[in-house]
């Protein structure tokens, strides 16, 4: 477990020279394994997704795909958001969420959604913090993990504003 109070935390783009280091991140932190239109999606979201350093050592990413509802409006859907184990609870998983809900503001996204696992209570506990909500409950969302539930998780977005 890494501590200390005062965390130098650094965001960068993710671009094909790195996207190395977001397939192993991801190989640790979830039990899925992505597929090149995952990669794809990465790629095509410009700031919307972000790699995190701690010093040197990449210790966690969000990844977000660009979206247009039926109404042309924008949202943004988080594909993934993680963090490797000994760096939580310093606030790195905040800095990249928040990142990403300054970002839909500043761009007019009406709304950011997810899919999580319905056993995810540290995760589901973690975005209720920032103002999302369960919009959704999908039976048998996932095929090859259990339980096979996910929770749709939704953040409304009005005016420009950070959590915490
Ligand atoms: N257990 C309890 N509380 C937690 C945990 C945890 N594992 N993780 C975060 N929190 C709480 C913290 O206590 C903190 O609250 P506080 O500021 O009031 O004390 C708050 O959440 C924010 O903590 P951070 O340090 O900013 O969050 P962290 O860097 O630990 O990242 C994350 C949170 C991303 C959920 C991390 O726990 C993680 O990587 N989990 C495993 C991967 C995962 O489940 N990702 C989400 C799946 S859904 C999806 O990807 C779309």
């Amino acid at each position: 477990m890494v501590t200390g109070a005062a965390v130098s935390v650094s965001l960068d783009c993710v671009l094909d020279d790195n996207l190395t280091q977001l397939k192993k991140l991801n190989s640790i932190l979830f039990p899925v394994r992505y597929n090149n239109k995952y990669y794809a999606d990465v790629l095509a979201s410009g700031d919307f997704t972000k790699l995190a350093y701690y010093s040197d050592t990449c210790v966690g990413s969000i990844t977000c795909r660009l979206e247009k509802k039926d109404d042309g409006a924008a949202r943004v859907y988080i594909m993934t958001l993680g963090v490797l184990a000994p760096y939580r609870g310093l606030g790195i998983g905040t800095q990249l969420l928040n990142h990403v809900l300054d970002l839909s503001s500043k761009e007019n996204v009406s709304e950011v959604y997810l899919h999580v696992q319905t056993n995810n209570e540290d995760a589901i506990n973690f975005y209720k913090k920032f103002g999302f909500e369960i919009t959704e409950t999908i039976r048998n969302y996932y095929v090859r993990i259990t339980p096979p539930d996910c929770y749709v998780v939704t953040k409304y977005i009005g005016q420009p504003q950070s959590q915490k």
